[in-house]
């Protein structure tokens, strides 16, 4: 009988003081093997602190964490080969060639020589800067010196990355491009976690979050999940042809319809739970003979779900 998998991050109790201050505070976190993972928190909410303890540069003050079964404390060395932990702010050579630069740190991780040059050319093709190989770091774009950081943690081929706001400072386009590759390299079955403020590129980008405050896990699951922790409702979009009015009398006296209310051009309908089939809202509106020329849920963006769940909690 083979084991259970075992996740790719567990903590249990992580906590974290900095003198009188609690940093993390009990944390309760799974990461599954394969996992796009968005740790999401306001300033000061944790998130350095936790990708720290993982990255096995800080110890916890109490509970503990593992990283595929092995504890960061106790088994640091172990954990170490295992992640790629790419900090908020890293130290930049700008002195030296792209290429001399992996060189060394693949050096530091004692792959032998004669693989280097192989393992260098590979994760510069990755990030897609074959290009600039032999440019000084210094001549780089900002968008560029973040995806060289990320060929970096690759360069020892970790099983999961730890990534800390590797998106802040970029333009849009070098966002998209740095998300592209985030996605490339879960595809290659690697665990990613990022950590960022930018929620609404986490949303579409990661399976599961996590919602950090204060030191405190506020809520941990999929990106769907969210949506229905912070309200009961359903919410639907209707726009018919011609005047939206007469379709509102329709949709009141459906099943389950609680409100139908016009909010600029279109009609906004309430459901009663998130378990009501929404199929009765265009069923009705057609069999009525109206012209159905949108009908679609309400995206609640994950800023609005962060600013619900921390109420009153920000300073
Ligand atoms: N070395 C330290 N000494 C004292 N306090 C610290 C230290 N590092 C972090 N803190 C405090 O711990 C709390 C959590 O900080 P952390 O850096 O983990 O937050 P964060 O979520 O990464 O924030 P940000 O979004 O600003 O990067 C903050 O209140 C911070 O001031
Ligand atoms: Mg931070």
């Amino acid at each position: 009988m083979s084991a259970p998998p075992l996740a790719a991050v567990q903590t249990n109790g992580l906590t974290r003081v900095y003198g009188p201050l609690i940093a993390l505070s009990g944390l309760n976190l799974t990461v599954e093997k394969g996992d796009l993972f968005g740790f999401i928190g306001s300033n000061g909410a944790g998130k350095t602190t936790t990708l720290r303890i993982l990255a096995t540069f800080l110890v916890p003050s109490a509970g503990s964490a593992s990283v595929f079964g092995h504890d960061v404390v106790r088994e640091a060395d172990t954990v170490r080969h295992m992640i790629g932990y790419m900090p908020d702010f890293f130290g930049v050579y700008k002195d030296m060639e792209v290429t001399e630069y992996l060189d060394f740190f693949g050096a530091c991780y004692r792959i032998p020589s004669s693989r280097r040059e192989k393992t260098v050319a590979d994760v510069l093709e990755l990030v897609g800067l074959t290009d600039k190989r032999g440019t000084l770091i210094g001549a780089l774009s900002r968008g560029m010196q973040q995806r060289l950081g990320l060929a970096r943690v690759l360069i020892h081929d970790p099983k999961l990355l730890l990534l800390d706001e590797p998106a802040s400072g970029l333009d849009p386009r070098a966002r998209i491009e740095m998300m592209a590759i985030l996605q490339e390299l879960q595809r290659m079955g690697k665990t990613i976690i990022i950590s960022s403020h930018i929620l609404s590129e986490l949303q579409t980008l990661c399976n599961r979050v996590a919602i950090i405050e204060k030191g405190k896990l506020i809520y941990a699951g999929p990106v769907q999940g969210v949506q229905q922790q912070i309200s009961d409702t359903a919410t639907f979009w209707a726009r018919v042809g011609g005047a939206q009015d007469p379709a509102l009398p329709i949709l009141r006296a459906t099943p389950h319809v609680t409100s139908a209310e016009l909010t600029d051009d279109r009609i906004k309908v309430t459901l009663a739970s998130h378990d009501t089939d929404p199929s009765t809202i265009p069923a009705a509106l057609i069999q009525n003979g109206f012209r159905l020329l949108e009908f679609y849920e309400d995206e609640i963006g994950l800023e609005k779900v962060f600013l619900h769940v921390t109420k009153g909690e920000t300073q």
